[in-house]
Parts: C-alpha cells; structure tokens; sequence
C-alpha cells in the first residue's frame, strides 16, 4: 500500500535510526565507510552501492539533511544487517521510477518500498540519487 507513505515513514525510520546511532555505529552495522575528504552522501553511496535513503537512514543524526555535515576520517555504517540493499542504480538525467524499475525487473511498487523518500510519483527523484534496486523489499516500516 502506498497511500501516504514517504513522509511518515521516512520520520519513523529516522527516528529509529538516531535511537539506534547513539553509539558510534549502530547495532548490526554490516559494513562501513570513511569519509573522504570532498565526499558528498551521493558519492558514498554510489561508490558503495548503499541507497541515498538507506545512509541517511542507518546513520540517523550523525548525518543532517542536507548532508552538509560529513568530516573527512568519519566513519558511517553503510547498511544493518539483515536490511542492507547493496543491490544499487545511480539516477541519471530523464530516468523515471518506471524506467529505472523497468531496467532492474522489478515494480515500482518495490522500488517505492525500497526507497521510502521517494514520493508516489516520483517526482523528486534526482539525477545523482542512488536508488536501491532489489527484488527483495529490505525496508520495514510498522504502520500504527
Ligand atoms: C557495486 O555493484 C556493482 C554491480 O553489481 C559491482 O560490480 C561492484 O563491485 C559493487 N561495488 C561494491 C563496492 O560493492
């Protein structure tokens, strides 16, 4: 079901995630990343096949917004064990959620799942954007 999903579950997750962060990694952090100097978010998460949403998300606080934050030698956890999409595609220019779900074999439906800070429509997805492209749905949101 895909009604009004993005902003609450994206709140609920982040939530979470900051809960969990208040260690410097969070509990199950499968792998990791150091910072390098110049990085942005997206860079991390292309060259590590970690969705934009799924690095913010698994990172809580310790990453802001607008990703404006990162330090060079800080280390980020790329994704939890059991919910890590390592299964990537980088956006590029005049993509669409249909495209893109299209070339990976999946739905859009599993693609919005998969990245909960897209909205219904797609319409703010971004060239640059890491998407994760799995099949499988790694991202569980509880509906109360
Ligand atoms: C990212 O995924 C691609 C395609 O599956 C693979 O070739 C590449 O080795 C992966 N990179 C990392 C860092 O896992």
């Amino acid at each position: 079901m895909h009604t009004s999903f993005s902003t609450t579950k994206f709140a609920a997750l982040m939530a979470l995630a900051s809960v969990v962060a208040g260690t410097n990694l969070p509990d199950g952090c499968a792998r990791t990343a150091v910072v390098q100097s110049g990085n942005t978010c997206d860079d991390i998460s292309a060259a590590y096949n970690v969705s934009t949403y799924q690095l913010a998300a698994v990172n809580g606080d310790m990453i802001n917004v607008g990703c404006t934050n990162l330090y060079p030698g800080e280390t980020l956890c790329l994704g939890i064990k059991d919910q890590d999409c390592d299964t990537t595609h980088v956006v590029v220019k005049g993509e669409t959620c249909y495209s893109v779900a299209g070339a990976a074999g999946i739905s859009v439906t599993t693609l919005l799942d998969n990245n909960p800070n897209l909205n219904t429509i797609c319409t703010n997805m971004y060239t640059g954007e890491v998407l994760c492209t799995s099949s499988h749905v790694y991202v569980s949101i509880t509906y109360t």
